[in-house]
């Protein structure tokens, strides 16, 4: 019997690429870079599954491209924002993600930049490596302690719970914003509050959110003049949850102490962009799931919900699982 046929849009680990290979006849991607828009259209035609990355745009025109063969489509990440999901749900295909493996990676990269832009690490790496580094001094490099700070958490899914438990070992007090869930805080020694309290009182604010219509731009320049002048901003989320030109301004004018991205709007920043002018940003590839325990389960969920959907099993991480009520 003929194998089910799949594009693979980039050279995802091992972990889960040979379950695919043994599986199915693989049209692997293995370019640096992704395929472009063309050579995507041109790449899933006639497929029956296709495992895509962050990084690719899966609309209608591609689920038409791709034909009626197409059975399923597996995400090689939690957030699906690169997905039309409403197009894979009218089309009838399951759309799978790789929830829970990248939690502890992502709020332990999330707890890195926290600490890293608090305390002001780049910029005393380079004081270092540039040779300006005289004497011990009492006043050199001054940063932000945890201790005792106010950990604001927008979103409070499993990441922003994992913050939460981390949080605890610090001796933070924990405060969160997430209009899904009012409740669950107290076994986390974490209190939900509104949006305008979050940004007055946290020393930091990590985003934890998907970028929905409701969270595009949710950090602008009115939601940064509500901070601190002492807040550092973390975002590990996704690029457009922050208006980029309101925290350049922010941060050039010393409005809030200093932030930590590993995502942005786009990706990757251009070379010119001022933010990368600014000593109090810690910037980073969008690398916050990346470590290799991580990256090895979520390409084995990537390739369990791929072979599921090609079989005409349940996906076991459907982000869309109306389409089994639809049949
Ligand atoms: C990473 O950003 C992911 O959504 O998995």
């Amino acid at each position: 019997m003929s194998k089910p046929k799949v594009f693979v849009t980039r050279i995802i680990p091992d972990k889960g690429l040979n379950i695919i290979r043994d599986f199915c006849e693989v049209d692997l991607w293995q370019e640096e870079l992704p395929p472009s828009r063309d050579a995507l259209l041109k790449q899933v035609q006639g497929v029956d599954g296709i495992l895509s990355l962050l990084t690719d745009k899966i609309d209608g025109e591609v689920m038409d491209a791709a034909g009626k063969h197409l059975k399923v489509i597996s995400n090689h990440a939690v957030g699906f924002d690169n997905i039309d999901i409403q197009a894979a749900t009218d089309r009838k295909i399951p759309v799978g993600n790789t929830p829970d493996v990248l939690t502890d990676a992502t709020a332990d990269f999330a707890f890195a930049l926290m600490m890293a832009a608090g305390r002001r690490l780049i910029e005393a790496d380079h004081y270092v490596r540039d040779g300006k580094w005289k004497t011990w001094g009492p006043m050199l490099l001054l940063g932000t302690e945890m201790k005792g700070a106010t950990l604001g958490l927008v979103g409070f899914g499993r990441i922003g719970k994992a913050m939460a438990r981390r949080a605890i070992g610090f001796d933070m007090r924990v405060i969160y914003y997430d209009p899904m869930d009012k409740k669950s805080g107290a076994g986390f020694n974490a209190t939900s509050v509104d949006l305008e309290a979050l940004l007055e009182e946290s020393d930091f604010i990590s985003l934890h959110t998907p970028l929905t219509p409701a969270t595009h731009h949710l950090i602008n320049s009115e939601a940064l003049s509500k901070m601190k002048p002492s807040a550092v901003l973390i975002n590990t989320s996704r690029g457009p949850v922050v208006d980029l030109d309101a925290l350049y301004e922010a941060l050039k004018e010393r409005r809030i102490f200093a932030a930590g991205l590993d995502v942005t709007e786009p990706e990757p920043l251009p070379m010119n962009s001022l933010l990368l002018t600014l000593d109090n940003l810690v910037i980073a590839p969008h690398i916050a799931s990346a470590s290799k325990v991580a990256r090895d389960k979520m390409s084995w969920m990537a390739s369990q919900n791929l072979i599921s959907g090609l079989k005409g099993d349940r996906l076991p991480n459907c982000v869309n699982p109306q389409v089994y009520s639809q049949r």
